[in-house]
């Protein structure tokens, strides 16, 4: 386990971040997220318990392992104190391992009711969110007219500022959308109760990462999303409003850049993507059903059913060149299993001309087409596998294969959704 390492999702999200850094996490000091917030569902299953977590980091199962929550990220107040509550049902307590940054952003009801309207609005080229305001609260954070939980501690200043700022959403709602507005006592004390409930969790996060960097202590970034939903590497506008890369994980936790490394980058041995959007290696076939069936394939947010397709070797290659992944960890490949052959997409034609193209984020993935590599299958099963050598040989291929179009080692490979069943022997 290195000092300082950073975990980033390199699809379009549900790689299997949760278990990873569960996993890593057993020998780490603090595990931190840096962006998003409870549009994130990351699945954790120990010794049978099943876990998701939404916005706390997923080293919260370990004991002494902080738990830090950056200034990238935005926090619905509900959202953070159902989840706490939940988990401390059956962990016990947890508060005190918790830290979050005064810049966090606060998700207000209005900003879900404006993510809800304005997908509603666009109604077949809607995005496909997950209605939970991330997109809404970002733009106002990015307007810098949003409210930060530091601002929760200066009660007069932010009474006038969430007036403002709901009135303004509330405009919106009734003269644009035509739909319900939000009542402005209502936000306020929501508001009023959370501060209190946040208040001893409220530190400067970044000052504290810095300290454990400076004493040698090991730190694990949690990224939430994947590679493909970045705002700017992304595949925009179907997307989320984060940056999902590693340069958030630099800004959204105050890390200098120097600190971090390693980059372990998460890729499912196929493709899943949930919501709207173009996905070259989609199939809308009986293999995409067996995959969705077989891996589980719902949203651990939403409930959705996840799309399915193929592996994309050309995105996978340009997620990992543009975050600096130094390593891979491929999960679900026991979902594979029994599949007389297996496709990888190693290249994309460009509809209408037939040119071939690399995947980078000014690619139109509505305009490219997926040309594939047949490897041969294998029927044993690998499932809740935890050594290399037992791996059948089509498998061994599959994933050389693998390493050898992206020119980064997969040093660990996941065999099921429990954290045991994780090969991490491969030399
Ligand atoms: P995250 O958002 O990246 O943390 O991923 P999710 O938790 O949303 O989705 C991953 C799903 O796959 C969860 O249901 C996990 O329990 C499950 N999972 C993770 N790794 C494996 C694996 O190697 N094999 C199988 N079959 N399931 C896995
Ligand atoms: P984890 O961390 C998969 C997708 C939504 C939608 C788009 C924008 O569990 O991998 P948003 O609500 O963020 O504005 O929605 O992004 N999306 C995810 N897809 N996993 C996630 O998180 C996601 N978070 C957002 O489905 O297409
Ligand atoms: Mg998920």
């Amino acid at each position: 386990m290195c000092a300082c390492a950073v975990v980033l999702g390199l699809q379009w999200g549900d790689e299997g971040k949760g278990k990873v850094v569960d996993l890593v996490a057993q020998h780490a000091d603090a595990v931190v997220r840096f962006q998003g917030g409870h549009n994130a569902g990351h699945t954790l299953v120990v010794k049978n318990e099943k876990f998701i977590l939404h916005l706390i980091p997923s080293g919260i199962l370990h004991d002494g392992v902080q738990c830090f929550l950056g200034q990238g990220v935005v926090i619905s107040p509900d959202a953070l104190r159902g989840e706490i509550m939940e988990l401390e049902s059956r962990l016990g307590p947890i508060r005190d391992r918790i830290s979050i940054h005064p810049a966090c952003s606060i998700i207000l009801p209005s900003h879900i009711e404006l993510d809800l309207a304005r997908e509603h609005a666009k109604g077949a080229t809607k995005i496909g969110t997950t209605g939970k305001g991330i997109g809404p609260t970002y733009e106002d954070k990015y307007a810098r007219r949003g409210i930060r939980i530091g601002d929760l501690f200066d009660w007069e200043q932010c009474t006038s500022k969430v007036r403002d700022l709901v009135a303004y959403h509330n405009f919106l709602l009734e003269s644009y959308y035509s739909t319900k507005t939000v009542d402005i006592h209502g936000v306020e004390d929501q508001l009023q109760q959370f501060r209190q409930f946040v208040e001893p969790m409220v530190r400067d996060t970044t000052q504290a990462l810095r300290d454990l960097r400076d004493s040698g202590k090991s730190i694990v970034l949690e990224g939430a999303q994947g590679a493909l939903l970045d705002i700017d590497l992304g595949s925009f506008p179907y997307v989320t409003s984060s940056h999902t890369s590693i340069g958030g994980a630099i800004t959204g936790s105050g890390l200098p850049p120097q600190s971090i490394d390693q980059v372990l980058g998460i890729a499912k041995a196929y493709t899943t993507r949930v919501g709207n959007g173009p996905f070259p290696t989609e199939q809308s076939n009986e293999i995409g059903k067996l995959m969705h069936s077989r891996g589980a394939e719902k949203g651990a947010t939403t409930g959705r059913d996840r799309r399915c397709g193929w592996l994309d070797l050309v995105a996978l290659k340009s997620a990992v060149k543009v975050n600096g992944v130094t390593e891979l960890c491929l999960t679900k490949l026991d979902v594979l299993d029994g599949f007389e052959s297996v496709m990888v997409c190693t290249e994309y034609k460009q509809d209408g001309d037939g040119s071939s193209s690399g995947y980078s984020s000014k690619t139109d993935l509505s305009r490219v087409s997926a040309c594939y590599t047949k490897l041969s299958g294998w029927y044993e099963s690998t499932h809740n596998l935890t050594e290399f050598a037992a791996l059948p040989k089509n498998a061994k291929k599959y994933l050389e294969f693998i390493e050898n179009c992206i020119g980064v080692p997969i040093k660990m490979v996941s065999t099921g959704p429990s954290r045991a069943a994780t090969i991490t022997d491969r030399v």
